[in-house]
């Protein structure tokens, strides 16, 4: 079984997928993490992150088990990283050299400790429109702009990290922007997806919702 969950940033989906991923027995990538992989080693080099030439490069060097060890470092999930990793997704030539390795994935899903897993899910906004068109149950998952970023914030603060509100709703804002009109990562819903807009909704609102989806879907 292959699931995909788009969507715009903070909009909810890690929480859902990890979730499900956990029900029902499923491999989990989080495919933000190529980004940000490529992003954080920008940053680490002190390489300008309008250098898109230096971030394709180090998109065509990455593999897996390296995206998973520079995951272990402490502003692989900051404000900085997540605006890095903004940053570099928009530049086509990386996205082009991250597509295999995100695509393999599902011919051989292995959870966190390697063994093998039935099946996927992917979380990313083009997972379910360019990274894997044929999965079998696709997710929307979106949130107004100040829903999402007070859900990113309190992320933050719950993880002890520096915030300041304004400035992760700008930086939500912005990020929409510069993902509204990408012809290679669109952020839109694919055609059979299901949307789920949870502004008004708690997280075990929302799980429950999609477990109905796939329920029904396998009844
Ligand atoms: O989901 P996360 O915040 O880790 O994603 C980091 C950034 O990577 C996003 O803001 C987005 O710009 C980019 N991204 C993307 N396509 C994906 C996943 C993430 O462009 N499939």
């Amino acid at each position: 079984m292959i699931i995909t969950v788009d969507g715009p940033a903070a909009a909810g989906k890690g929480t859902l997928s990890s979730r499900l991923a956990k029900k029902y027995n499923l491999a989990y990538f989080d495919t933000g993490m190529v980004y940000r992989a490529v992003g954080l080693q920008l940053l680490k080099g002190n390489i300008d992150l309008t250098d898109a030439v230096a971030a394709e490069k180090m998109a065509h060097e990455l593999t897996f088990t390296k995206m998973m060890k520079l995951s272990q470092d402490k502003d692989f999930r900051s404000a900085a990283g997540g605006n890095a990793a903004s940053v570099v997704s928009s530049y086509p030539g990386v996205r082009s050299q991250l597509l295999d390795m995100q695509r393999n994935f599902a011919k051989n899903p292995v959870f966190a400790d390697g063994t093998p897993a039935q099946g996927v899910i992917y979380d990313g906004r083009d997972t379910g429109t360019v990274i894997c068109p044929q999965a079998d149950i696709k997710f929307f998952i979106t949130a107004s702009s100040e829903v999402r970023a007070k859900r990113r914030y309190d992320e933050f603060v719950a993880k002890g990290m520096a915030a300041d509100y304004k400035q992760v709703l700008a930086d939500v804002v912005a990020r929409d922007e510069r993902d509204a009109n990408r012809k290679d990562a669109p952020m839109k819903p694919a055609e059979d997806a299901f949307i789920i807009d949870t502004s008004d909704m708690t997280i075990e609102q929302v799980y429950n919702c999609a477990v109905e989806i796939i329920e029904s879907k396998y009844k």
